[in-house]
C-alpha cells in the first residue's frame, strides 16, 4: 500500500458525515424488504442467527479492510485494487467485478425500488380513498409491464440526479437525519404487530433456531445477505472508504454501521412476522412479503393509512441513500479513470442500469416470466450471482488482500488514525481480517457447493 495526496478529493465533511453515510448506504432495501424476505424463505430463526454471525464475524473485518484501503489509496475502487498490492496489479479484478456487480444489484434493486415508490402513490391514494390496499395489489404492480418499467425509470433519474450533484452535498444531505425517522416508525409498527393476537408464532420464528435447517445454500444466503446488507466486497465501501476523512476512527465506525443496519433490519423483521403470523399468511411469501404486510398492519391502527404512506416515504428514502452509493462505484471510476463529466458519467451509468434493469422487471411479467437461465428468473439470476456469488468471492479476495499481502504497517496505521495512542482492539481486528473471515467465506463457499459440511 502506498499513501496518495488527497488534497483535490472531495471527502465527507465530518466524522458524523462520515457515519451516515455508510449507514446510508448500508440501510435499505436489504433491511426491510430482502432480510425478511430471505428468512422466511430460508426457514426463519437458524438463518438469522447464521446472519448474525456472518455480520459479526465477517462483515465487520471485510468493511474494515475496505475503509483501510479507500483511505489509504484515495483511489476509485479499480484503481486502489490495482496500486494497493506492489507489484500484482492483477488485484484490479476486485475493482473490475465490483462495477459488474453494482450493475447487476441495481438491475433488480431499482425494480423493488420502482415498487416502493409505487407504493407511496398507491397507500396515499388508499388513504384518501380511506381504504386499505389489499395484497394482492402487488402482485398486479410486479407481473405489470409499463407501469413498473415507469416506476423503475423514474427511481434511475431520480437517483443519478442525486448523484450527478456530487459527493458530499449529494450524499450527506439525503441520508442525514431520516434515519431516526425511520427506526421511530418500525418500532411503532413492532408494537402494533407484536400485540396482534396470534403474533407470537411470529417471534419464535425470527428467534428460535431450527439448526435441521442449515444447509450449504441457507449459509451461502446468509453470508451474501451479510455482504449486499453492508454493501461489501464489490468497492463500494472501498470507494466511500476513498472520502473518509482521517480523524474518523475506522473500526468504531464500521462496528456501529454493523450494528445500526442490524438492528433496523431486526425490527423489520419483528414487524413483518409476527404480523405475517397473526393474519395467517405465510413466512415464504417471496419478494412480495413487505408489500403485502405493511398495510394490513397498519390498517389496524388508527391512523394507519396515514402511517403506511409514512412508512413508505421512509423506506424510499432508505432506498435512494443505498442506490446513491451504488451507482457512486462506477460513477467515481468513469470520473477519475475515464476523465468524463461527473453528470455524464451519472448518465451513462443509469442507462446501462436500465437497459439491465427492464429484463429484471419483465421477468416478473408474462413477457419474460417463461425465460430462464440456470433455473432462474432474470430477476432471480442478477440477485444469486451478486449477492451469492460475486459478493462473497470478491470479499475473500478483499480479506486475502487485506491480511495477508499489504503492509501490516500500514494496515495498523489507517486503524490508529483518530487515536491518541494506540487502540486496544488492533491486533484482534486484525486477526479477525487474516484468519476468520478469510476461512468463513471459504468453507462456506465449499459448503455451499455440496463439497463439505451441512
Ligand atoms: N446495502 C444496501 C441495502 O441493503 C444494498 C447495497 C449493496 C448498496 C451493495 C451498495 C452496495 O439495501
Amino acid at each position: 500500500m502506498a499513501p496518495q495526496p488527497n488534497d483535490t478529493r472531495d471527502t465527507f465533511a465530518s466524522t458524523l458525515g462520515a457515519f451516515t453515510a455508510t449507514v446510508g448506504s448500508a440501510i435499505g432495501l436489504g433491511n426491510i424488504w430482502k432480510f425478511p424476505y430471505l428468512t422466511g424463505s430460508n426457514g426463519g430463526a437458524a438463518f438469522v442467527l447464521t446472519y448474525l454471525l456472518a455480520v459479526a464475524l465477517v462483515g465487520v473485518p471485510v468493511m474494515v479492510v475496505e475503509h483501510v484501503i479507500g483511505r489509504r489509496m484515495r483511489l476509485d475502487a479499480v484503481r486502489a485494487y490495482r496500486k494497493v498490492v506492489p507489484h500484482q496489479p492483477y488485484w484490479q479484478v476486485i475493482g473490475w467485478a465490483g462495477l459488474a456487480s453494482a450493475v447487476l444489484i441495481m438491475a433488480f434493486y431499482t425494480d423493488v425500488a420502482g415498487w416502493v415508490f409505487a407504493y407511496v402513490w398507491k397507500s396515499a391514494a388508499a388513504a384518501v380513498a380511506g381504504r386499505t390496499l389489499a395484497p394482492q395489489e402487488f402482485g398486479a404492480l410486479a407481473s405489470g409491464t409499463v407501469e413498473p418499467i415507469a416506476w423503475q425509470l423514474g427511481v434511475l433519474v431520480l437517483t443519478t440526479g442525486i448523484i450527478a450533484a456530487g459527493v458530499s452535498q449529494g450524499i450527506e444531505k439525503v441520508t442525514k437525519a431520516l434515519m431516526p425517522l425511520l427506526f421511530a416508525l418500525l418500532l411503532v409498527c413492532d408494537v402494533r404487530a407484536l400485540t396482534l393476537p396470534g403474533s407470537t408464532a411470529g417471534v419464535a420464528y425470527l428467534f428460535r433456531p431450527d439448526l435441521s435447517k442449515l444447509s450449504g445454500a441457507v449459509l451461502l444466503s446468509a453470508l451474501g445477505l451479510a455482504f449486499f446488507k453492508l454493501s461489501l466486497g464489490m468497492g463500494t465501501m472501498t470507494t466511500y472508504g476513498s472520502y473518509l476523512p482521517d480523524r474518523v476512527r475506522i473500526v468504531p465506525n464500521a462496528a456501529r454501521v454493523a450494528l445500526a443496519d442490524t438492528a433496523i433490519s431486526l425490527l423489520a423483521g419483528l414487524a413483518i412476522f409476527p404480523a405475517v403470523f397473526a393474519f395467517g399468511g405465510t413466512p415464504a411469501g417471496g419478494p412480495g412479503l413487505l408489500f403485502a404486510t405493511i398495510p394490513l398492519i397498519f390498517s389496524k391502527m388508527p391512523l394507519g393509512g396515514l402511517f403506511t404512506v409514512v412508512f413508505f416515504v421512509l423506506t424510499a428514502i432508505a432506498t435512494i441513500g443505498a442506490m446513491v452509493s451504488l451507482i457512486e462505484v462506477p460513477v467515481a471510476f468513469l470520473v477519475e479513470k475515464g476523465h468524463v463529466r461527473r453528470p455524464v458519467a451519472a448518465a451513462l451509468t443509469g442507462a446501462a442500469m436500465f437497459a439491465l434493469g427492464v429484463t429484471a422487471t419483465l421477468s416478473q411479467s408474462p413477457v419474460l416470466s417463461g425465460v430462464k437461465l440456470f433455473g432462474k428468473s432474470f430477476f432471480d439470476l442478477y440477485d444469486f450471482l451478486s449477492s451469492n456469488v460475486l459478493l462473497p468471492v470478491g470479499g475473500l479476495a478483499i480479506a486475502v488482500v487485506g491480511g495477508w499481502l499489504v503492509s501490516r504497517t500500514e494496515f495498523m496505521q489507517e486503524l490508529d488514525k483518530g487515536y491518541a495512542g494506540v487502540p486496544w482492539h488492533g491486533r484482534a481486528v486484525y486477526a479477525f481480517v487474516r484468519y476468520v473471515a478469510p476461512g468463513l467465506i471459504l468453507l462456506i463457499l465449499l459448503s455451499s457447493l455440496g463439497a463439505i459440511g451441512p
